[in-house]
């Protein structure tokens, strides 16, 4: 009898197991074929993670607003569901989103919405600022960490609010949020970004000590400025925002997505190719030019917006630690490992801002890295060469670091987990291939 129900219930384990292979083998994929050199002039599209806090951002506003360079990524049409969902007008066009946050109807967000993207919890600053009150699930964890969202809570409840969690959802509520000095424990993106926009139609004035100072932030302050916000300090470690009664319509261009700038730049890099990588900010890529520089490429400003990188005969080791802004970004740490597992010597990457950032190194290793994980190191000794392999990538930045090794590694690489690439690329094959690289995205599903 036991041995019957034992091998019914291995049958079903290895039934499961087949269909997860099935199903997974049914997923679109990148095929790769390396080993050619890269050349020309590549574009990068409009930063992921500005769009999505700016798209929050718009709830601010008593107007329409009309954002432009929005990349066309997943992440993005999710954000629109979350914003369509509180009775917010959402019309796309090529790269513009049209935003009509006059008529809110709901201040409560789906979770079946937000567990699939985590930057919608920033609408709970705005959200709570206009209208009094919102309830937004806790999106949870992800594949890279934990993420906790309780420096955004603690700050909003500095202002005034009134905030619980039950059921799984943040309740937060204030007739007026007023303004207050709140010192961040951690110089957190979103909790800088939530708090800024709440403060923005708060009374009195707010003082964000220990702010973020990514970019990503500079912009959102520029935004809430162009419809009407009063916002000093955005990029330096202390923000001050003057409340006003309201804030008008705007039209506003997103800036450069710096991530992918430095996906192209690694991708140059790394097939030892000169190319060209065209409308960045290079004031937002300090760090990375820093690490390639060191690497041994040499980064060429021909124009203001943008980078030609030519890599030398001898690329060496160098080692990475990631921090906030101007550190190292922990979200182009992936690339410079694959990078990195090519460079002569040897290198230790450390990651500091996430607690489970590495999943992307098993995944070079089966191309033939040699890498070791110690903690939060990864310990990297170059090898002459990678070979292609079957690879999946396990977050975005980590799915983007297949594809960069996969270019320059021999042979065929196949890498699955495109759910994730999409979330955050607009189009890379087609940037790639605009390069010279072969790349072609299989979809089986479409095939048959
Ligand atoms: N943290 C806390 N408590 C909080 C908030 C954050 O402990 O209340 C911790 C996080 O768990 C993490 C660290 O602080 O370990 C940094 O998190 P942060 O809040 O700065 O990140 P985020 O705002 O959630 C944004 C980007 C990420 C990027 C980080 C760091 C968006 C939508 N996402 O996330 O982008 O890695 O800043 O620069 O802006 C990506 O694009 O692949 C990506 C993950």
């Amino acid at each position: 009898m036991s041995t019957l129900s034992q091998d019914s219930s291995n049958q079903s384990a290895e039934a499961q197991s087949e269909s997860a292979a099935k199903a997974k083998d049914e997923q679109p994929m990148l095929q790769i074929w390396g080993g050619r050199p890269l050349e020309g002039h590549v574009q990068v599209s409009g930063a992921k993670n500005s769009a999505l806090v700016l798209m929050t951002g718009a709830l601010l506003a008593s107007e329409p607003c009309r954002l432009s360079n929005v990349p066309a990524l997943a992440d993005i049409a999710r954000m629109g569901e979350i914003l369509t969902a509180l009775g917010v007008g959402i019309t796309q066009g090529k790269h513009v989103l049209e935003i009509d946050p006059r008529h809110i109807t709901k201040t409560s967000a789906p979770y079946e919405l937000v567990s699939q993207l985590r930057a919608s919890f920033f609408a709970i600053g705005p959200l709570l600022a206009r209208m009094g009150e919102a309830r937004v699930p806790l999106p949870g964890g992800c594949a890279i960490g934990a993420r906790p969202v309780e420096i955004h809570v603690d700050g909003l409840k500095q202002m005034g609010a009134e905030v619980y969690i039950e059921h799984g959802t943040v309740h937060a509520y204030a007739k007026k949020l007023k303004g207050a000095r709140i010192y961040m424990d951690y110089p957190s993106v979103g909790a800088t970004e939530t708090l800024m926009m709440a403060a923005t139609l708060a009374e009195g004035e707010t003082v964000l000590e220990n702010a973020a100072q990514e970019p990503e932030v500079v912009d959102l302050a520029n935004f809430c400025r162009s419809m009407g916000a009063q916002i000093q300090g955005a990029g330096t470690n202390t923000i001050v925002i003057s409340g006003v009664p309201r804030l008008h319509g705007t039209d506003y261009q997103i800036v450069p997505d710096r991530i992918e700038a430095a996906t192209f730049l690694t991708a140059g890099a790394i097939t030892r190719s000169e190319i060209t990588v065209e409308a960045l900010v290079p004031g937002h890529l300090t760090a990375a030019i820093a690490k390639l520089k060191a690497i041994g490429c040499q980064l060429i400003s021909d124009k203001p917006d943008a980078l030609r990188i030519v890599p030398g005969d001898v690329l060496r080791g160098v080692d990475i630690e990631t921090l906030p802004y101007p550190g190292f970004p922990t979200d182009m740490q992936a690339l410079f490992v694959a990078l990195l597992s090519l460079c002569e010597g040897s290198s230790v990457v450390t990651e500091t801002v996430y607690e489970n950032r590495l999943g992307h190194v098993p995944e070079l290793k089966r191309m033939g890295a040699d890498i070791k994980i110690k903690g939060n190191n990864a310990m990297i000794q170059g090898v002459p060469q990678l070979s292609g392999a079957p690879v999946t990538g396990t977050d975005l930045r980590a799915s983007a670091a297949m594809v960069v090794a996969g270019l320059a590694a021999h042979g065929q690489t196949t890498v699955q987990g495109l759910h994730h690439l999409d979330r955050g690329y607009d189009n890379i094959e087609a940037k790639l291939r605009s390069l010279g690289a072969k790349i072609e995205r299989i979809d089986p599903v479409a095939k048959v």
